[in-house]
């Protein structure tokens, strides 16, 4: 099977109430820790590069790797760019073999964002790849005295039929007080999403493919293993699971995650350093956190995105 658009998988997931998770890669081993884990449990996959990625590890070892990926599993799956600033850089990713680009205009005025997000779904369409743009900007919610300041960042559901109409985009990522890294909300804070704002812009937006940015749980046990083993994360906080799956069950169908997967190979090979400090092999280190960034993928699939089984 050659590597798929989100097209099909979208529309499965927005009528099926689930979500598909889209998983940043870096290297070989965290390549390999998402795709076994969706193999096990017949799970449709994204796979996204940020421009950061694509630096670090080259385009084109990334696009073989995971077409690697697609070899030995036979899972459908999108290699999508991450957060594409500019269309020159969507271009390459779309001329590079890359099924999905996401056109991040939010921080530009919303007629700038517009006219940016439009000419890169042209390019794309043309190309056969899908474009998602993304209205509001992620941050995290402070506190219930600043809302209404907070509220200038929230997606404004106002907006969504306008952008989404105009640009011809197939997906938006949404703004609804999620945040990325793995320090979302302050210690003692209640975590809270928006989800009055999310049934607005379904209402407004009806049948249309939502995408939630900075959506790691952020796994209590990888920060654990962590800060007993040398490091010092003690207030990483996350979106709880319970959250993630309510917003899987209405219009999201894209969830984002790579903190999850840092913490998982972090914590991994902390502690196998402080439990074998004489080792030197790469493999030796590397292979167990393959296998914890599995773990945790096929325990965000079956328990936060409900997408097993349907590949
Ligand atoms: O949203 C950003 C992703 O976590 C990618 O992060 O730009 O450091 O690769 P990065
Ligand atoms: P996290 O930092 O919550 O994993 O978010 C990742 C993300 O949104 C990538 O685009
Ligand atoms: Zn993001």
């Amino acid at each position: 099977m050659p590597l798929v658009t989100t097209k099909e998988m979208f529309q499965k997931a927005y009528e099926g109430g689930y979500a598909v998770g889209a998983f940043n890669v870096n290297n070989m081993e965290i390549i390999q820790g998402i795709t076994e884990a969706g193999k096990e449990v017949n799970a449709p996959l994204i796979l996204q590069v940020s421009s950061g990625a694509r630096k670090y590890a080259n385009h084109t070892y990334l696009v073989k790797l995971v077409e690697a990926a697609v070899q030995e599993t036979n899972l459908p799956i999108a290699l999508h760019l991450d957060h594409g600033d500019s269309f020159e850089l969507c271009k390459s990713c779309i001329d590079g073999g890359f099924t999905s680009v996401m056109i991040d205009g939010s921080k530009y005025s919303y007629e700038e964002n517009i006219a940016l997000t439009k000419k890169v779904v042209e390019y794309a369409h043309a190309h056969g790849v899908v474009v998602e743009g993304e209205l509001g900007q992620l941050a995290g919610i402070e506190d219930d005295v600043q809302v209404s300041e907070e509220d200038a960042s929230y997606t404004k559901p106002e907006q969504v039929y306008d952008f989404a109409t105009r640009t011809g985009v197939d997906s938006l990522a949404i703004a609804i007080g999620t945040s990325h890294g793995a320090y979302k909300f302050k210690p003692g804070q209640k975590p809270q999403l928006r989800f009055d704002i999310l049934e607005e812009i379904k209402k407004n937006l009806p049948n249309f493919p939502i995408v939630l940015h900075g959506a790691s749980s952020v796994m209590q046990d990888h920060v654990k293993m962590i800060n007993e083993n040398g490091g010092k994360m003690p207030d990483a906080i996350g979106i709880p699971e319970d959250m993630l799956r309510q917003a899987a069950r209405s219009a999201v169908c894209k969830i984002n995650i790579d903190s999850d997967i840092r913490l998982a190979v972090t914590g991994t090979i902390r502690k196998y350093f402080n439990e074998n400090p004489s080792h030197f092999d790469p493999r030796q280190y590397l292979a167990p956190a393959r296998e914890a960034v599995k773990e945790m993928v096929k325990h965000k699939i079956l328990n936060v995105l409900g997408c097993d089984n349907k590949a």
